[in-house]
């Protein structure tokens, strides 16, 4: 079981002259499922970005289990994101110089499972015919399809999921949101940023930010 909580979290970038996030607070446990709706450039992604230990908040403190992650050293950090979060970025990131299949492989080796079935993942993700190509050599749904494969490889015990959807068809899109919907069972966490109200439903935790305001809907 886990616990991680935003308290008053505060995004300026610099240059800005408005905070793309104010004062947000929320708390994610292990069996939650939270979806954050709001307009474009509301601060979904940055808020997304600083409970992931990828953006350092300008104020406020993101705790795991009641420590402070920004406070910890760099190392520190680097291991605890890479055993504990899930990061589905909006915009695909694989390595370019690498298979979809060694992609899987060595995000694999940075996570809490090393005998996790890779094999059963790319079943799982229709990737049996791109499991030896580059992503360069993938459409836009399979480079997709590889990423959020890629992110589940290394069993993460939060995934923050920004637009999962987006480049999919209807058919994928519902078949990953069933995906992300099953990692509750096994107490993970999952944070969904979505425009899409379809993936809105009553048994989740729904926030919607406006402005840089996280308020629960
Ligand atoms: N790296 C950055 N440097 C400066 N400003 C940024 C940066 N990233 C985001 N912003 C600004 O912060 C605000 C919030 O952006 P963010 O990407 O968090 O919004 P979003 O809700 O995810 O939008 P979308 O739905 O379009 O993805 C916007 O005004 C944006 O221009
Ligand atoms: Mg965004």
């Amino acid at each position: 079981m886990f616990e991680l909580t935003i308290e008053k979290v505060t995004k300026q970038y610099s240059g800005n002259d408005y905070q793309a996030v104010k004062s947000c607070d929320m708390k994610i446990k292990s069996g939650d499922f939270i979806s954050i709706q709001g307009e474009s450039g509301s601060g979904k992604s940055s808020l997304l970005l600083m409970m992931s230990g990828l953006l350092p908040p300008t104020s406020g403190r993101v705790l795991w289990n009641g420590e402070s992650i920004y406070d910890m050293s760099d190392n520190a950090l680097s291991i605890w994101r890479s055993k504990n979060v899930g990061y589905l970025f909006q915009n695909v990131q694989l390595v370019q110089a690498l298979t979809v299949r060694e992609n899987m492989l060595l995000s694999r080796s940075f996570g809490n499972d090393p005998t996790l079935d890779i094999e059963a993942l790319i079943t799982l993700f229709g990737l049996e015919d791109e499991a030896n190509k580059l992503p360069s050599l993938l459409s836009g749904g399979q480079r997709r399809r590889a990423m959020i494969a890629c992110v589940l490889s290394r069993d993460p015990l939060i995934v923050c999921a920004d637009e999962p959807t987006n480049d999919l068809d209807s058919v994928w899109a519902s078949k990953i949101m069933a995906i992300l919907n099953d990692l509750k069972k096994k107490d993970k966490a999952i944070v969904l940023v979505t425009h899409d109200s379809r993936w809105i439903t009553d048994d989740q935790i729904q926030y919607v930010m406006e402005n840089g305001e996280l308020n629960q809907a």
